[in-house]
């Protein structure tokens, strides 16, 4: 049932139950953090292994303290700068937080998403939040409330519904190691934004460094193909047997079906729409999704995280 009662929504989690939320990133899938049964039972409904832990979803700064052993001064600066907002923290856990959570790490991960109904109905709790994106392991994360429907409609009782989020990507996830700041996922903050709003050095984490357990190689699948090209026209030459749809960057012509991420290659506005065109060109009659490489610059790096990892699936 999809509707926008935050008491409704409030009396569910207090009762056990999982709840769909709205945030500006992704949709997220919500259960008591404290309650165990309520944590195995998304990993259940989401087909979620279990080695893949959870984020913390908090209503602010002060409520997040207690859930680590300690704050550093590197990631204060950053919640002070981002929060709420598609930024989440990996920090070391205080004993209150279940080891189920951090699937058996000594670290945590936490979040204060800006999104009203969300924060309110965060306010109205005396627990925080864990929430993985509310879509089946694997597959494109939602980005409304019937997208959420359409994927566990059937095993969940309610979907909070804020509208279309925001951003359309989700949180970009750091680690702070030796004073650094460690990019963990890119998402919806981007490397140049933190650089830009903090004095902190940031990088990127190197393959071989710690990464988040949940960045599977094989993720955001479609159930045809997609194709990441150099040229649209060079492949669609190459391959005129293949009825493909293209998602474009911006307006311009090309010889198969199209759908428009962006009218003039505006970044934003292609995470925006990039799940939910992702859905829709997947749902039509065409037999492939190409799509062309993308500029490697701001929020340009998640995209195409996004877009490597949905391509490597074929
Ligand atoms: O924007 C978002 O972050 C959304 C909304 C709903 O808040 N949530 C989200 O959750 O994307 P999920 O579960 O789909 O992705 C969380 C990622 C996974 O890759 C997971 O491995 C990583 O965060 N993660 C969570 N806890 C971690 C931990 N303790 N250590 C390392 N990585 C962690
Ligand atoms: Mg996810």
């Amino acid at each position: 049932m999809i509707g926008t009662d935050i008491t409704k929504a409030s009396t569910l989690l207090n009762s056990g139950q999982l709840v769909a939320i709205p945030t500006e990133t992704v949709y997220g899938l919500a259960g008591n953090a404290l309650d165990p049964e309520a944590i195995s039972n998304i990993y259940k409904v989401k087909n979620r292994p279990h080695f893949n832990p959870l984020i913390l979803h908090l209503p602010n700064i002060e409520s997040a303290r207690k859930y680590v052993l300690q704050f550093p001064k590197e990631a204060e600066k950053l919640a002070k700068s981002f929060w709420p907002g598609p930024l989440s923290i990996l920090l070391p856990k205080s004993k209150l937080v279940p080891d189920l959570i951090t699937a058996g790490s000594t670290h945590v991960v936490l979040r204060v998403p800006n999104h009203t109904l969300t924060l309110d109905l965060l306010n109205t709790l005396d627990f925080p939040l864990a929430a993985p994106s509310a879509n089946i392991s694997n597959t494109v994360s939602p980005t409304t409330a019937e997208h959420v429907e359409q994927g566990l409609g059937s095993e969940i009782p309610y979907i909070l519904d804020g509208g279309t989020c925001q951003i359309g990507l989700e949180s970009t996830i750091v680690a702070i190691e030796n004073g650094l700041v460690v990019i963990l996922r890119e998402g919806g903050i981007s490397q140049e934004q933190i650089t830009k709003e903090t004095d902190l050095s940031v990088q990127l984490a190197s393959s071989n460094e710690l990464q988040s357990p949940g960045q599977l190689s094989k993720h955001y699948s479609t159930t045809k193909p997609l194709h990441l090209v150099s040229s649209i026209k060079t492949f669609l030459e190459k391959y005129p047997h293949k009825k493909c749809c293209a998602l474009l960057f911006e307006n311009k012509r090309v010889n198969c079906k199209s759908y428009l991420l962006s009218n003039e290659y505006n970044l934003s506005e292609i995470a925006n729409n990039l799940f939910s065109l992702m859905r829709i060109a997947d749902q039509d009659d065409s037999d492939c999704i190409i799509v062309e490489h993308i500029k490697q610059e701001g929020i340009g790096r998640a995209i195409a995280d996004r877009l490597n990892r949905s391509a490597s699936t074929f």
